[in-house]
C-alpha cells in the first residue's frame, strides 16, 4: 500500500458536551468537563470585541500578527522576531513535526505524555520511540541516561513540562543536563543534535519557562498557549518560540492566517493583562488544594499537582472506569487512560470551580476508591 492510501494516526477527539448529555440523558448545563484541562472561567474581554478594538472581519489578519507578537514578545521576555502565534500548541506541534520530521526520520518523548506527540510523528512516517519515565515514587522524573541514549539517533525529542498528563515538572537544572547530553553527543558525532521541542502548555501554573535555554541550545523551540492559564482554549491561540534561525522551517509550513482576527485581538488583550491570568491561577491552586484534601478523604489516592488537573490513582484499572462511569452518570466528565496505558488505573481530573467542585465531592462520597 503507498503511504497515501494507509490511514493516518489522528486523535480520539473527547466526546462533546452535547452528546454527553444525550447519552446520559441530562441538560446540556449539567455535564461539567473534568477532562480537558480547560480554566472554569474565561476572562471579561468583552471591551476587546466592542468599540474602538473592534477587528475588521472583512479583511484578513495581518500576515506577521504585529500586534499579537510583539504582546507575547513581552509577557515572555522573548524578541519579536522568536515568535510564530499558531492556532492554540497544537498547530504549533504539528508545524513543528512537518519542520523536523521526514519518512524515515525518529521522534523520542518521555511517557506516559501528551497524545499528540506521537500522532504528529506518525503522520510524517516517522517513527516514535517512547522512553518511560521513572515511577510515581520518583515524581515519573525523565530518565536522562535513557533519553540521551534515544535522541543519540533521533532528528526530534518531544519534551512536555509540566508533563501532562502526570501533573508535574523536572526538578531544577535537568532539563538543561539533558540538553547538554544531546549537544555533546551531537558534537562527538558531528552532528547538529535533534531539534527539541518542550511544551509549555501549563508553564504559567509552575511560573517558570526553560526559555532562557535556547542560547545555550539553539535547536531548542518552546510551545505556549493560551488555552490553559489564560482560559482562552476557545479562542486557539498558542506559540512556537525559538531563535529567528530554528523557527524559520517551522514558520514556512503555517497557512499565512491561520490564527483568525477576532482570536489575534483576544490573545493579544490577554497577553497585556496578566493579572487576569494570575488571578486564574491563584483561584485554581485553592480549588486544587481544595480536591486533593476532599477526595482524599473518600480514598482516592492523588499524585502531587502543580497544574490545573490532578492525577488519582484507584486500587485497580477495573476500579477507575468504574469510578468514572459514575461521574458520567451525574454529568462530570473524567479524563480515562485505557487498559493498557500505564496509568489505566488512574483518572485524571481538571480543577474547576468551587460550586463544580461542590457537586463532584457530592458524587465521590459514594464511589469506591
Ligand atoms: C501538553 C499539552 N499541549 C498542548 C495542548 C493543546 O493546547 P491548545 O489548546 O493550545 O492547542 C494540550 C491540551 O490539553 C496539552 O495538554
Amino acid at each position: 500500500m503507498s503511504s497515501l492510501t494507509q490511514p493516518l494516526p489522528t486523535y480520539d477527539w473527547e466526546p462533546t458536551t452535547d452528546f454527553l448529555a444525550a447519552k446520559y440523558r441530562l441538560a446540556r448545563e449539567a455535564i461539567v468537563r473534568y477532562d480537558v484541562n480547560t480554566s472554569p472561567l474565561p476572562p471579561d474581554l468583552r471591551d476587546v470585541l466592542t468599540g474602538a478594538f473592534v477587528p475588521v472581519l472583512s479583511e484578513y489578519p495581518p500576515s506577521d500578527y504585529a500586534a499579537l507578537v510583539e504582546a507575547a514578545a513581552a509577557a515572555y521576555g522573548v524578541g519579536a522576531d522568536e515568535v510564530l502565534p499558531t492556532a492554540g500548541a497544537d498547530e504549533a506541534l504539528d508545524l513543528s513535526a512537518r519542520a523536523f520530521l521526514r519518512e524515515g526520520s525518529v521522534a523520542v518523548a518521555a511517557v506516559p505524555t501528551y497524545a499528540m506527540y506521537r500522532i504528529v510523528t506518525e503522520q510524517r512516517g516517522a517513527t516514535f520511540r517512547g522512553v518511560p519515565r521513572q515511577s510515581a515514587e520518583a515524581s515519573f522524573a525523565l530518565d536522562i541516561p535513557a533519553m540521551a541514549a534515544a535522541a543519540r539517533t533521533a532528528d526530534l525529542v518531544w519534551l512536555c513540562e509540566p508533563n501532562n498528563p502526570t501533573g508535574l515538572a523536572e526538578q531544577g537544572e535537568r532539563i538543561k543536563m539533558l540538553l547538554d547530553h544531546f549537544a555533546a553527543d551531537a558534537a562527538a558525532d558531528g552532528r547538529a543534535g535533534p531539534a527539541v521541542v518542550v511544551d509549555e502548555a501549563y508553564a504559567e501554573f509552575i511560573g517558570s519557562s526553560v526559555l532562557a535555554l535556547r542560547d545555550r541550545y539553539p535547536r531548542l523551540v518552546v510551545i505556549r498557549t493560551l488555552s490553559k492559564a489564560y482560559a482562552l482554549a476557545g479562542a486557539r491561540v498558542g506559540f512556537a518560540v525559538a531563535t529567528a534561525q530554528t523557527l524559520a522551517p517551522v514558520l514556512s509550513f503555517r497557512a499565512p492566517a491561520s490564527v483568525s482576527t477576532v482570536s489575534a485581538a483576544l490573545a493579544t488583550a490577554a497577553l497585556r493583562r496578566p493579572e487576569v491570568a494570575e488571578a486564574n491561577i491563584a483561584r485554581i491552586a485553592e480549588q486544587r488544594t481544595r480536591m486533593i484534601i476532599e477526595l482524599s478523604g473518600f480514598g482516592w489516592r492523588p499524585y502531587p499537582s502543580l497544574v490545573n488537573f490532578i492525577l488519582f490513582r484507584f486500587s485497580s484499572a477495573g476500579t477507575a472506569a468504574d469510578a468514572a462511569e459514575a461521574l458520567l452518570r451525574v454529568g462530570l466528565v473524567p479524563r480515562t487512560f485505557a487498559v493498557d496505558h500505564p496509568l489505566a488505573d488512574c483518572l485524571r481530573l481538571t480543577v474547576r470551580s468551587a460550586t463544580e467542585n461542590d457537586r463532584l465531592f457530592e458524587a465521590a462520597r459514594g464511589i469506591p476508591a
